[in-house]
């Protein structure tokens, strides 16, 4: 075991190699000699970047670590980003077990699988309205735009019950929060108006209760005004940038590697496990899951004192050689299924049975209805959101 050196040895990489999918080769270089490396971050305090499979899942099972952002030491990725777990009622993605597991209970209901995949119907009708409209527009269409974006914020906006004619207000909000080079007043005021959005919205469903996800948390009398808002902001923000960048960053991979586009389409069946290839393969949470340790733990040959940060680098980790043989091939007839995409241990994401469905439903009917879906610009002219707190391309201007 090495002791922890007096000075930090790195910054947080962000920039990528050759290939867009693939995380900054920083990432594979350190799961390969360091998988637990010191660093530091943009303040200067020091931080621990956890890029092996192994040690991911012990520390996002691991009690001593904890995702509470008020602990000394949590690993802000920005100033900004302090500004929005700090200066809020936390939602319980940044609070430990006994107060997460209350919050989360209140979920669980309406995220089971069985639930998600009742509502595969309604999410198959919004994806083929959101794709007839982008026929109709015409191409060239920007498939992020047009048809990536709107298709989960539609969804998630029939589950909580929040008016889909405000959907630019909160997609421009979320991205606010999730551009991790929005200096901290900008946070603020975002922070302030979707809050103040949502605080009314609360308030219209206690007056006029109806049988949405955020009228029955309300219903219940178990949350706080204060509680249900936050529960509605994770929601919405959590339950749409992730997917929407999914949706359009898949359908490139997809078009990058046509082989297995056209294995898709000749055998749909492979969906399930396309989806899952396409999780590990494109991890868009891609700076890190962020936790502080509790105590002094011993990790990966490491000594990680108690109120040091961690990043758990999962994009690394669904990368990692001792899991996945030959991990820089997208191939949807392998077994991806140990990916860490939606995170791992108590905080694993409760909407990924929904995500599932929403990914299933629209990719499969892209690949179905638009068999010479292509990009209408040469790739070298695609840019990418490395400044973002989920990864994917920014636009996509397609052609059918
Ligand atoms: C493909 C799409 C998605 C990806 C890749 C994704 C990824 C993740 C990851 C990595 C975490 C763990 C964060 C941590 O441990 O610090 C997480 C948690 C969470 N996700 Fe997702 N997510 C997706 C879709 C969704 C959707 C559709 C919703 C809701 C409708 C959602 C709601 C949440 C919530 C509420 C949490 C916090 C869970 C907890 O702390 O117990 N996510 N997600």
């Amino acid at each position: 075991m090495t002791t922890t050196p007096a000075a930090p040895a790195t910054t947080l990489p962000a920039e990528r190699g050759s290939c867009p999918f693939a995380p900054p080769p920083a990432y594979d270089d350190a799961r390969r000699t360091e998988p637990v490396k010191r660093m530091s971050l943009w303040n200067g305090e020091p931080c621990w970047l956890v890029t092996g499979y192994e040690e991911n899942r012990i520390v996002l099972q691991d009690r001593r670590f904890s995702a509470d952002a008020r602990n000394a030491g949590f690993p802000f990725l920005s100033p900004g980003r302090r500004q929005l777990l700090t200066k809020a009622q936390p939602s319980f993605l940044r609070l430990d077990d006994p107060e997460h597991a209350r919050l989360r209970r209140m979920l669980t209901g309406d995220f089971i699988v069985k639930r998600a995949q009742a509502q595969q119907p309604q999410v198959q009708a919004i994806v083929d309205d959101v794709l007839d409209r982008m026929l109709a527009k015409g191409e060239p269409a920007d498939l992020v735009r047009d048809f990536a974006l709107p298709v989960p914020s539609r969804v998630i906006c029939l589950l909580l019950g929040v008016p889909y004619a405000d959907h630019e207000f909160f997609e421009r909000t979320s991205s606010v929060l999730v551009d991790l080079t929005t200096p901290p007043d900008q946070v603020k005021q975002a922070q302030g108006e979707i809050r103040a959005y949502l605080d009314e919205l609360v308030e219209a469903k206690r007056r006029h209760p109806d049988d949405t996800l955020l009228g029955k948390l309300v219903a219940r009398g178990e949350l706080s005004q204060t509680e249900c808002a936050a529960m509605a902001l994770v929601l919405l923000v959590a339950g749409h940038e992730t997917t929407a960048n999914m949706i359009s960053f898949g359908m490139l991979a997809l078009l990058r590697n046509p082989e297995q586009a056209a294995l898709l389409r000749a055998e749909p069946e492979r969906i399930g496990s396309a989806i899952e290839e396409l999780l590990r393969y494109l991890s868009v949470v891609h700076f890190g899951l962020p936790r502080t340790t509790l105590e002094d733990v011993e990790l990966g040959g490491q000594l990680i004192r108690a109120g040091e940060g961690v990043l758990c680098m999962i994009s690394a980790a669904n990368r990692d050689e001792s899991l996945f043989t030959d991990p820089e091939r997208f191939d949807i007839t392998r077994d991806s299924r140990r990916h860490l995409a939606f995170g791992f241990g108590v905080h694993q994401c409760v909407g990924q049975p929904l995500a599932r469905v929403e990914l299933r439903s629209a990719l499969g009917t892209l690949l179905r209805r638009l068999p010479d879906l292509r990009l209408a610009v040469p790739d070298d002219q695609l840019e990418y959101r490395t400044d973002k707190a989920v990864y994917g391309v920014r636009e996509m201007p397609v052609l059918w």
